[in-house]
């Protein structure tokens, strides 16, 4: 089995003297573990997040970045950006972004190969909602997800491009899903990635899981076959629980 990749995404939380106590209170209870730990933290920490973990094994990165690479975009960052500070990785397509501000599968396409041409290595979520699940058309939505949103990504791409699949009905409600759930979902989307790059590039793809994932839930979630680490949001501002989540299989 691989190692996990546990990412935490703080949305928009923390400013930057909380940033710098909630970091210097996770290094040492993350520093032994043959995990990946990432922490997507918002812009204005980004600078604080990369000099205190300097050195550590935690990795840093954005929670967005635009398609261009400069110009008149007032309010986006280019991916260049994140790149010469030192960020290496960028979540790209988060449901919220999908819900509140219009983010489509192409508009997803095009950041993710604008942050992969920058260097940086994009967190792609994907997921259904509650209507879609209960109406039957989960399949098709993650389906028509990766089919679009990952479009005209070739297979070197792919190796830098790490998946979440966050049922959107899971995401801040408390409500997780189950671990055959989880599992299930994220077998069907390999399916779909081998089907569209092979069954190798989509064996040796990462898809984390995401949707109220805990300290509480997390043995049990990452311990199934196909979950291959977490995206989680509330639990991520508190370094115990976060730190649980990260050793929770090792
Ligand atoms: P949550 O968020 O863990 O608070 O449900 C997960 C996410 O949105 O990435």
């Amino acid at each position: 089995m691989k190692n996990k990749i546990i990412a935490g995404n703080w949305k928009m939380n923390k400013t930057r003297a909380e940033a710098a106590a909630l970091i210097e209170e996770l290094l040492p209870l993350v520093a032994d573990t043959p995990n990946t730990v990432i922490i997507c933290v918002p812009f204005t920490d980004l600078d604080t997040a990369l000099s205190l973990t300097a050195g550590s094994n935690i990795r840093v990165g954005a929670q967005n970045c635009h398609w261009k690479e400069s110009g008149a975009y007032t309010g986006e960052i280019a991916p260049s950006m994140l790149k010469e500070m030192g960020v290496e990785y960028v979540v790209i397509g988060h449901s919220e972004r999908r819900t509140y501000f219009g983010e489509t599968d192409a508009t997803v396409l095009a950041r993710t190969k604008a942050a992969l041409a920058a260097g940086l290595r994009p967190i792609v979520c994907i997921g259904e909602t509650l209507a879609e699940r209960q109406s039957g058309r989960m399949e098709e939505v993650l389906t028509r997800q990766v089919q679009e949103g990952f479009k005209d990504v070739t297979p070197d791409e792919l190796k830098n491009i790490v998946v979440a699949y966050e049922p959107v009905w899971a995401i801040g409600t408390g409500v997780t899903a189950t671990d055959e759930q989880a599992n299930d979902a994220i077998k069907f989307v390999r399916g779909v990635f081998a089907d569209k790059f092979g069954g190798k590039a989509a064996e040796e793809l990462y898809i984390q899981y995401g949707g109220s994932m805990n300290d509480a839930n997390a043995a049990g979630l990452l311990s199934m076959s196909d979950v291959d680490g977490g995206l989680i949001g509330g639990a991520s501002l508190v370094a115990k629980k976060f730190a649980a989540i990260v050793h929770a299989h090792e």
